[in-house]
């Protein structure tokens, strides 16, 4: 049976950090509020001109110099993000030439915060099937453009980066199974109200931004995260003391306190990297799951549990053996 295995891991965040403190000097804030409701400290932001590929190429060339490989060996690239650098060409296509590469199927997937589950769902299936030996699978945001800076509700929250991982066919374990799945009737809670299609007036006018109803995006979250895990464990019939590690969607803390609570997992078993990221969209699972795999806390083998909820609402799952 054939498995696809994370080979490497790597991830890239702009040098710029913006403290909650940074933030009180522009909105009605204070760095107690943020820390309390969110668990955010601080979080990277893009300088201008910075983009989500510009991102996404070093967190790449990371993962692929760690997985051992030669870039030209990449045969599939799977690009999550909701900020594309251009409409078109696909960020994917945009990376494939920057990293000199030619003739593989590049590709991006759009489904905000759960993208790179997404991603990695659909790369499996492409290993799994024979289609594809070495794939890129990359989350990267450029949300500081989306944003509206003097929102006090949705300013706080998010921040920029990129995380990429490589994914190699294995004769050996990898991912055991991914569940991914969406329910458009929440759109209005969570979107930004215009694009190319309709509202592209608002697009121009540079009011293209992140509307959220958070007190009621958290609940349904916190519902449907519980019962992504119960779906996760019971496909693969293991019990919540098998998984080794957590590495949610980094959106807040208190939100993923809860889905630990779920698992009975304690916090010094769940990678949390929203402290200091803030909400990097599709890009928080790959860049958590970096920092823990390069700290040396998730080993070779340890049963990983990713999970993310996002716009859409869309929402998912990937256990895996590391
Ligand atoms: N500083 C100070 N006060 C604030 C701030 C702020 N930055 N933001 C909001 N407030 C105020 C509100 O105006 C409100 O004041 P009021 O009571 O006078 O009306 C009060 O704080 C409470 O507001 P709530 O929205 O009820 O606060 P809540 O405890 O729900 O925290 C938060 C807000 C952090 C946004 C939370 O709801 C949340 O995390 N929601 C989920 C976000 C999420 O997971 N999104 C999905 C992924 S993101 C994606 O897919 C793009």
């Amino acid at each position: 049976m054939t498995f696809a295995r994370i080979a490497g891991t790597g991830s890239y965040l702009p040098d710029n950090i913006v403290t909650n403190k940074d933030l009180e000097k522009t909105v009605d804030t204070t760095d107690a509020w943020i820390r309390e409701r969110t668990g955010i400290e601080q979080r990277h932001i893009a300088v201008d001109g910075q983009t989500t590929v510009d991102l996404a190429e070093p967190a790449a060339r990371k993962a692929i110099a760690a997985a051992g490989i030669d870039t030209s060996e990449i045969d599939l690239i799977i690009f999550a993000t909701s900020t594309p650098d251009k409409i078109f060409p696909s960020s994917a296509c945009i990376l494939q030439a920057r990293l000199g590469i030619q003739g593989c199927p590049a590709f991006d997937i759009q489904a905000v915060c759960s993208g790179f589950v997404y991603a990695l769902s659909v790369a499996d299936k492409f290993i799994k099937t024979g289609s594809s030996k070495k794939a890129l699978v990359i989350g990267a945001e450029v949300f500081s453009r989306i944003i509206d800076w003097s929102d006090r509700g949705t300013c706080v929250l998010f921040g920029d980066g990129a995380g990429a991982v490589v994914l190699e066919a294995s004769e050996e374990t990898g991912i055991l199974s991914t569940h991914i799945h969406a329910d458009g009737q929440y759109e209005e809670l969570l979107h930004v109200p215009c694009g190319i299609a309709d509202g592209f007036d608002r697009v121009k006018a540079g009011e293209a931004f992140v509307e959220m109803k958070g007190n009621e995006v958290f609940k349904v979250a916190v519902n449907t995260l519980g019962k992504i895990v119960d779906e996760t464990l019971s496909a693969n019939q293991m019990e919540k003391s098998d998984i080794d590690w957590l590495v949610p969607h980094q959106a807040n803390l208190r939100i993923i306190s809860a889905t630990a609570r779920k698992l009975n997992m304690a916090m010094d078993q769940v990678v949390v990297t929203v402290n200091k990221h803030g909400n990097t969209s599709a890009a928080s699972i790959p860049l958590a799951l970096d920092v823990a795999v390069r700290d040396e806390r998730i080993q070779r083998n340890d049963v990983v549990l990713l999970e993310a909820f996002g716009g859409g609402f869309t929402w998912g799952s990937a256990l895996l053996r590391y």
